[in-house]
């Protein structure tokens, strides 16, 4: 997840663990990879053998990942807040004038995703996206999938008890030429581990995007 403050104690984020993020840099890792595993507060351990960066906030995240650029490929797993505060109060919002709701302005995160996408010369040889969607899940992925401009998408469902923080995952891998592979229940080192043999195989000349 990414954290977005609201005042020095408070912030907006979400119920992301990190658990997939680490199993897939961990799993690239172990085949030989060199991993720049940028990511925000999670729960989940640091994936072994890869250069941990980390970080708060989206925008944070989107230095980071410039950084950390170039890259033969990027794989976006992060949960990253859509909305951040525009104006996060300096010091701790007080209920001095009663319980009245404080009014929160929002502001647009920066797309991390499609804006790595859509580089051109310096655009990763492949850039895999990843797709949470409580509806709709293959409609929205192959929308989403267009719309940021990456090459693989990988789609899961999530919902109040899916996903997000269980160690199960279901996945379908979405690829931009209209391929679609239901991965079934799996383990999330088991996904992260098939993408990593997946990404190999990619720029062993055996799959294309
Ligand atoms: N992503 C990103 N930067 C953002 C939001 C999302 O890089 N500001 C990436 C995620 O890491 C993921 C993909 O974009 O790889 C899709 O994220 P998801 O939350 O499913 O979609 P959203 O872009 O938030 O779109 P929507 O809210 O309409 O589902």
């Amino acid at each position: 997840p990414t954290r977005e403050p609201i005042d020095p104690v408070r912030y907006i984020s979400n119920a992301s663990s990190g658990k997939q993020g680490t199993a897939i840099a961990e799993a690239l890792a172990q085949l030989g990879a060199r991993v720049s595993f940028v990511t925000g507060p999670a729960e989940a351990a640091d994936p072994k053998g890869c250069a941990i960066i980390r970080v708060m906030t989206a925008d944070q995240m989107a230095a980071a990942v410039e950084t950390a650029l170039p890259a033969d490929a990027a794989i976006f797993c992060a949960a990253v807040a859509d909305w951040k505060i525009a104006n996060p109060a300096a010091g701790k919002l007080k209920k001095d004038k009663g319980f009245e709701a404080p009014e929160l302005d929002f502001a647009p995160n920066p797309d991390i995703l499609a804006r790595v996408a859509g580089l051109g010369e310096a655009r990763p040889a492949l850039v895999v996206g990843f797709a949470a969607e409580t509806e709709n899940l293959l409609d929205n992925a192959r929308k989403k999938l267009a719309r940021k401009g990456c090459d693989w998408l990988v789609a899961n469902e999530v919902g109040a008890d899916k996903v997000f923080n269980r160690d199960a995952t279901h996945v379908v891998l979405l690829t931009r030429d209209g391929a679609e592979e239901d991965w079934g229940e799996m383990s999330k080192p088991a996904v992260g581990a098939r993408l990593a043999e997946r990404v190999a195989g990619f720029f062993a000349g055996k799959a294309q995007p």
